[in-house]
């Protein structure tokens, strides 16, 4: 249903699709997302903010989403919210031209650096993992404030986390949320979970030297658990990692680990280029899919 363009262009439109959105997000404006991050502040949560939108059509949309993301930056400093952007390349129009990317992260990377903070890159569908890798090394080559999303569920990742240590990366480890094929990803729960585990456990020395900034980015408390009793074991504070974890998910969660003294940072999305976006968010919990027929029939 994701790239189904017929549903697509319809789905959005209908005003129970609209009512289950605001579950994952607070609204499609920039004033909410930023309403919503205030909400944040008080438990001690930091935020980190997305306009969602992928694959363009015209070049002069990825100047718009720049444009937008260093108003949102602005927004941010004024504002004294504890927030940083994540981006994505096919937004900033990788699909038309590989300089495109480059340059508005390369813009952006030093308007956060001047607020203290670093630009994420997600990570996409596996069409787009070679290039994603490529535009990071160049991106964190050139100005050492740049996260990078990797997907614990690609087969791959082990190999390429090893090729982006040297960089003092910053990374975010996620399980991974696209339909990938069982000859690149691991495709059943407990392969993937194992594979967390192992990037993560990888990494934790890393970033307990200052040598890599680690955010974990999942829901899951049982591999949460495990990374902070390792950090435990190990002698590391359980603040050399961070939690990142989406809007509206495990809300209570999010606010318990804060304070237990977590380092916690909450996605917020804003937007109205959400349908695509929010079809993964349904297919990772099937329950979600019954919260969104529930809208439909009131
Ligand atoms: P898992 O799916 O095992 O969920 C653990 C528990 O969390 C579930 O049992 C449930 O209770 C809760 N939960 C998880 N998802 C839920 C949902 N949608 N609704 C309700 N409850 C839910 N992926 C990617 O491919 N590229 C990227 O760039 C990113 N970026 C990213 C940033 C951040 C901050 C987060 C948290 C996640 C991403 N992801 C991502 C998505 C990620 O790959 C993954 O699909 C989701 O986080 C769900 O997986 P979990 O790790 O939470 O585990």
């Amino acid at each position: 249903m994701a790239r189904n363009k017929w549903l697509k262009e319809r789905l959005p439109r209908l005003p129970f699709a609209r009512r289950a959105v605001r579950r994952f997000m607070p609204g499609e404006s920039m004033e909410e997302a930023l309403a919503a991050a205030e909400t944040f502040k008080p438990a001690g949560i930091g935020v980190l903010i997305t306009h969602l939108g992928e694959n363009l059509n015209d070049l002069a949309d990825a100047q718009a989403i720049s444009d937008n993301y260093h108003a949102l930056l602005d927004e941010i400093e004024r504002c004294g919210i504890d927030g940083e952007l994540s981006v994505k390349l096919t937004q900033l129009g990788l699909d038309l031209d590989p300089d495109s990317p480059l340059k508005h992260v390369l813009g952006l990377a030093d308007h956060s650096a001047r607020l203290g903070g670093t630009i994420w890159i997600d990570m996409e569908g596996s069409a787009y993992t070679d290039r994603t890798l490529a535009s990071y090394r160049r991106l964190q080559e050139a100005k050492g404030n740049i996260g990078l999303c990797l997907q614990a569920y690609l087969r791959r990742t082990p190999a390429d986390l090893e090729t982006l240590l040297p960089l003092k990366p910053a990374i975010r480890l996620v399980k991974g949320a696209y339909d990938e094929h069982g000859a690149i990803a691991f495709r059943h729960r407990s392969e993937v979970n194992a594979a967390y585990g192992s990037l993560a456990m990888r990494m934790l020395p890393f970033a307990a030297a200052g040598d890599l900034k680690l955010g974990l980015g999942t829901h899951d408390l049982v591999l949460i658990d495990e990374v902070a009793d390792k950090a435990h074991t190990a002698g590391y504070p359980i603040t050399c990692f961070e939690v990142e974890m989406l809007y509206g998910i495990r809300s209570a969660e999010q606010r318990r680990l804060a304070s237990e003294g977590y380092r916690v940072r909450d996605l917020i999305s804003y937007g109205d280029a959400w349908y695509a976006w929010y079809l993964r968010r349904l297919a990772e919990r099937p329950a979600n899919i019954v919260f969104a027929l529930r809208q439909v029939f009131g």
